[in-house]
């Protein structure tokens, strides 16, 4: 194969895993088994995220909605998946979150990345990731919100000292960014490195 089929070759590999990824994205927001799909997938606009729960998810417990809802990307464990793989797009790591989780910066940070769902590149370490994540605030009440992140920091991560649990108040006042996603961009440069 010449250098051209080469590349053609493996870009379109990397449109397949990305429409795979938006699939399943798609398939988990909906609760639906994740298969993938050809269906386009398009991010609803910021602003419907104020409205809370559409599609009824019941569970209140930080370990079965994070099971449910984030391990397949994230790996039960938090340790993530690839990640600074030219031909992978890798989902982050949640452990290394202790510093961010003792914070109200960073656990707002946090709460915004589950609400809004970042897309872009984020750097953990050394590791360069870039891929898609669901949004999940049309998705998930306050409380659901509220207790997965209690669980990445009680269970995935250990507290650090000034660790404080968020509040379902905590989680509502996050649900009202600028309806862009720099907003959230700016918000995790000014964290320290994880
Ligand atoms: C379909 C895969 C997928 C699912 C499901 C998913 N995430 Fe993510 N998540 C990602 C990707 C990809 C990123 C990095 C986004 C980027 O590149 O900008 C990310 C980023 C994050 C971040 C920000 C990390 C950082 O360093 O900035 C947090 C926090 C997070 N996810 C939490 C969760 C939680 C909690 C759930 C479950 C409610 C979840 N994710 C479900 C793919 C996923």
């Amino acid at each position: 194969m010449d250098r051209m089929a080469r590349l053609k070759a493996r870009s379109k590999r990397r449109v397949a895993r990305w429409t795979t990824s938006l699939a399943t994205a798609a398939a988990l927001m909906l609760g639906a088994p994740a298969v993938a799909d050809d269906a386009p997938v398009r991010k609803p606009p910021l602003s419907t995220t104020r409205k809370t729960n559409r599609v009824i998810y019941r569970p209140t417990e930080g370990r079965q909605i994070y099971r449910d809802r984030c391990a397949v990307c994230h790996r039960a464990d938090g340790s993530g998946r690839g990640g600074d793989d030219a031909d992978s797009n890798g989902f982050p790591p949640l452990t290394g979150l202790s510093a961010w989780l003792a914070t109200a910066e960073g656990q707002q940070y946090v709460a915004h990345a589950i609400i809004y769902g970042p897309y872009g590149a984020v750097e953990v370490g050394d590791k360069l990731y870039y891929g898609l994540m669901p949004r999940f605030g049309p998705r998930f009440t306050n409380l659901q919100i509220a207790e997965v992140i209690r669980y990445i920091a009680e269970v995935l991560n250990k507290p650090a000292p000034g660790y404080r649990p968020i509040t379902v108040e905590q989680v509502e006042a996050a649900r009202h960014l600028p309806d862009d996603m720099a907003a959230l961009e700016q918000e995790r440069i000014a964290l320290p490195p994880r």
